[in-house]
């Protein structure tokens, strides 16, 4: 008799992003008439660099010519893109990574959801609250995780993000094992000091935790005090993976890359306590289970750091900046206290009342979609996530339309 992975049957009942999918399609069909705004997923609407382009064109070209054509491509990544990278994003900013620390996927969503496979059953698991779903749900599904009680799972340690904590919780008192992170946060859009990353780099070496960086929002920091990447503290090489996507950096959420970065120095431990390097476990995994970003991808992603795809994508940037900008200061304007939306494309907005009774309002009243937060966790309750992925002149008409609304 074939059985089923029991893990699932703990799992709430859909992702959070395909429920409100389906929300809003049930909306749509008994109004057909009433024109939707989406600010709910963190999909975005503009149109690849014109630098991104012409090297996707050139590099399908490539493909139809027997000469240049290009099978398998190292799992890995090409050295191309990953030469680029470790200089551009890390070298350049004074953080050791070289390129064969980095390995190149087809997003962070998977990455992030993937890595689990290489640690232990019984580890001790500290997520964020509010979380991006995809951490808690993919350890539910290893069976890291009991019961779901009270809207947080047993056996998970939760790490509260409130208004109290400027939403950036502080290392536990009690010893965790693997910590995940995100910073510019998703959902809250609240951004992380270096003083208080490096709390965290050095609990993680106190304790021999591990920490996952995602970080997956780097390119819409703009205060120049705040750290980039998580290597940019001292130690961090040592106790930190971090996960980075050019989804959001350069419009890619449909044409998929991203990468991560396991530094050679990253150790974990076995049950009798010896040293494995995480570098040669990924590695492992990564040549079993995938077979590389395709290689015109791959092209129009080197394409982000040339000069012109450099100014290119820190316009596409800026512009949902703006919109993030216009979000805050109408959203509060109209009473209610946010945060993020500085160095972050997500506002999370104090609704002061139900989240899904706020999503709804929005939806029913105003014909807006934003994203209750509620979903992301307990202390998401009362908040909802305003996105800034759409094009200006959206954001200003749903930004009017809640104004009648409410
Ligand atoms: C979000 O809206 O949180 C993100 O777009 C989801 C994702 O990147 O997977």
């Amino acid at each position: 008799m074939i059985k089923i992975n029991e893990n699932y049957l703990r799992l709430q009942s859909s992702y959070l992003f395909t429920d409100i999918a389906h929300r809003v399609a049930a909306f749509q069909k008994a109004n057909p008439d009433q024109e939707v705004i989406k600010l709910g997923i963190g999909d975005v609407t503009r149109a690849l660099p014109g630098a991104c382009i012409e090297a996707f064109h050139r590099a399908v070209d490539e493909m139809a010519d027997d000469g240049k054509f290009r099978g398998y491509g190292p799992e890995q990544g090409y050295a191309f893109l990953r030469e680029t990278i470790a200089r551009h994003d890390f070298q350049d900013r004074g953080a050791a990574i070289s390129a064969d620390e980095i390995f190149i996927s087809d997003g962070a969503k998977c990455d992030t959801g993937n890595i689990q496979e290489i640690f232990g059953a019984d580890i001790r698991i500290a997520v964020p609250d509010p979380v991006y779903p995809v951490y808690v749900d993919t350890n539910v599904m290893a069976g890291r995780a009991g019961e779901f009680k009270n809207g947080r799972y047993e056996g998970l340690y939760y790490l509260d993000s409130t208004r109290e904590n400027g939403f950036v919780p502080a290392p536990p008192q009690s010893p965790v094992d693997l910590i995940y992170l995100c910073f510019p946060n998703n959902p809250t859009g609240v951004a992380i000091t270096r003083d208080q990353l490096k709390a965290w780099v050095d609990y993680a070496r106190e304790h021999r935790a591990l920490i996952l960086f995602d970080a997956a929002y780097e390119a819409f920091i703009r205060d120049e005090r705040l750290p980039r990447s998580i290597y940019e503290i001292d130690g961090a090489r040592e106790v930190a993976i971090e996960f980075r996507s050019f989804s959001k950096t350069a419009g890619f959420t449909g044409t998929r890359c991203a990468f991560t970065v396991v530094p050679k120095d990253c150790m974990a431990y076995d049950a009798v306590g010896e040293k494995h390097d995480l570098h040669s476990l990924w590695n492992r995994r990564h040549c079993t289970k995938f077979n590389g970003v395709s290689y015109p991808v791959q092209r129009a992603a080197e394409a982000i750091y040339s000069n012109e795809g450099k100014l290119q994508t820190r316009e596409l940037v800026d512009y949902y900046l703006k919109n993030a900008a216009l979000i805050c200061s109408e959203m509060t304007a109209m009473g209610f206290n946010c945060v993020g939306g500085e160095n972050s494309p997500y506002i999370w907005v104090d609704g002061s009342r139900d989240s899904w009774e706020f999503f709804d309002l929005l939806l029913k009243r105003a014909g807006v979609v934003c994203t209750p937060g509620a979903g992301f966790g307990k202390c998401g309750q009362g908040f909802i996530r305003i996105s800034a992925f759409n094009h200006y002149e959206n954001v200003q008409r749903a930004m009017a339309r809640i104004k009648t609304a409410l």
